[in-house]
């Protein structure tokens, strides 16, 4: 059988890989959801019903990724970015920017940043550190109008079409630390296979769409893509 040869990449990261740095992810024991019910601080309903209660759970979290680290997966990401001559891209769920703290650069978060403001009134976006409970005014047009900027179920995520046009122009698809519940990024798998590329799972656990994939390693990120990274560069 004819194999393509690597050259374009994409990878898919999802909360496992920021789980090492003492994030919690959402639906593995003990996460994010069991404490909080999805529909009570996820959704734009749950923001017009209660700002206050979304509002100050995403000032916690805005908080407590501030006082994290990025992990060696994060790291040998990282590397591979600036070491890798041909196309890549890591589309991250993730709102927390680990990703770009290790150093990576050829990155984007479809599901939006905890460190980024937005202003539902003039529609701009802000760098943000601080907390948004108090209503604080735009820096922009002044207005008490910022959320986060956070996809929420039921609002679409961001730069689709770039996405889709990597998927089209990959070689290999990789999906890092997700557990491929939540659509769209559950089936860029299958988009990516469907068009011809190698597709490569490493994940603590099989996915929901494990069968999907060329390949799976299983384990902790900071092992699996550390080794993945190091055979890659090294072929
Ligand atoms: N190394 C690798 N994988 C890990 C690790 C680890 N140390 N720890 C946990 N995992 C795996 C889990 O086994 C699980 O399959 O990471 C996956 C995390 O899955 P989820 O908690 O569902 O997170 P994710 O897939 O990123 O969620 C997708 O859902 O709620 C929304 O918008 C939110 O972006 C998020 C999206």
């Amino acid at each position: 059988m004819y194999v393509k040869p690597i050259r374009n990449i994409v990878i898919l990261t999802g909360a496992g890989v920021s789980a090492e740095s003492g994030i919690d992810t959402f639906r593995s024991e003990g996460g994010l959801w069991e404490q909080h019910r999805v529909e009570d601080v996820a959704t734009p309903e749950a923001f017009a019903r209660d700002p206050d209660l979304v509002l100050r759970f995403y000032d916690m979290r805005r908080e407590a990724i501030q006082t994290k680290q990025p992990n060696a997966a994060h790291e040998a990401l990282a590397r591979l970015d600036r070491e890798w001559p041909g196309g890549l891209l890591i589309v991250t769920q993730n709102v927390d920017d680990l990703h770009e703290r290790a150093g990576s650069s050829r990155i984007l978060h479809m599901h939006g940043e905890h460190l980024l403001a937005w202003c539902t009134a003039c529609d701009m976006r802000s760098p943000w550190t601080a907390t948004l409970i108090e209503r604080p005014p735009c820096p922009a047009c002044g207005e008490s109008a910022l959320r986060p900027d956070v996809v929420w179920f039921g609002e679409m995520p961001y730069r689709m079409d770039e996405i889709t046009a990597a998927l089209r122009g990959c070689d290999l698809f990789v999906s890092i630390g997700t557990s491929g519940a939540v659509y769209p990024a559950a089936g860029f798998v299958r988009q990516a296979r469907d068009l011809g590329a190698r597709t490569l799972e490493l994940n603590l656990e099989p996915s929901k769409g494990s069968a999907w994939f060329n390949e799976s390693r299983f384990g902790p990120a900071t092992k699996v893509v550390t080794g993945w990274v190091e055979e890659l560069l090294n072929r």
